[in-house]
């Protein structure tokens, strides 16, 4: 099986330049921050304190979170229910960073996502996917752009969505999510040792595709 990390800051594109690159590889896509996600709504839904590991740790066993692919399409599935619509919006956005600090929550998260890519050619991105989750992974790719042209692309699509907000408080808001990404003592963002870096401050969207796509066929020569 081929396996591929992806790793990067929130807002570099990773999930769109992802998806679209395993669909152009016929590999199958796993976003394992809707896996986090959708266990911020599992805690949510019982009305625990996300910040109590104990109590998110006692409802683990509990915890089924399937990842289905229906037209081509990924969805998520909590419990046999369809979350893919609620995991976007920003009560979950906001839980899913104080879950995803609990250790016993993401070594249940990265047992799921290790079986899923024994058995599959995946491109699977994430936070720790080259450094934790898929050590041996045959490419490691981080995905990076800078703050301020994440920043420009995250507002450009807020605007279009009629969501009022300037382009400093973006800014702001993924400058701390970076920080918070970076120095969080659990499985810390930061490169692989034997990832290659990939910068898409200067690239539109189909050429980074492309740059991914190239990276990987040369990688594993296919
Ligand atoms: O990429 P995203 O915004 O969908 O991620 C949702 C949350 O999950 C975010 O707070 C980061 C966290 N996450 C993580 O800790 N580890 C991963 N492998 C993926 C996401």
């Amino acid at each position: 099986m081929i396996n591929v990390a992806i790793d990067g800051p929130s807002g570099a594109g990773k999930s769109s330049v992802s998806r679209e690159a395993a669909r152009r590889l016929g590999f199958i896509y796993v976003d394992t921050g809707a896996m986090y996600r959708a266990a911020a709504v599992f805690v949510m839904q019982r009305r625990i304190d996300p910040d109590d590991a104990q109590k998110v740790g006692s409802i683990l066993p509990m915890l089924d979170i399937e990842l289905r692919y229906e037209d081509g399409e990924q969805k998520v599935y909590l419990c046999g229910e369809n979350v893919s619509q609620v995991i976007r919006t920003r009560e979950v956005t906001r839980c899913a960073p104080i879950v995803s600090a609990h250790p016993k929550l993401r070594q249940c998260l990265s047992d799921m996502q290790q079986e899923i890519a024994q058995n599959n050619n995946i491109i699977m991105d994430g936070r720790d996917i080259g450094t934790v989750v898929l050590p041996n992974a045959d490419v490691k790719i981080f995905l990076t752009a800078s703050a301020e042209v994440r920043a420009q692309r995250r507002y450009k699509e807020m605007i279009e969505k009629g969501i009022d907000i300037t382009y400093d408080d973006v800014l702001e808001d993924i400058k701390e999510r970076d920080y918070y990404d970076e120095h969080k003592p659990i499985s810390p963002l930061r490169p692989a040792r034997d990832s290659i870096l990939i910068d898409t401050s200067e690239m539109d969207y189909e050429h980074s595709i492309q740059v991914v796509v190239d990276t990987i066929k040369n990688r594993v020569g296919i």
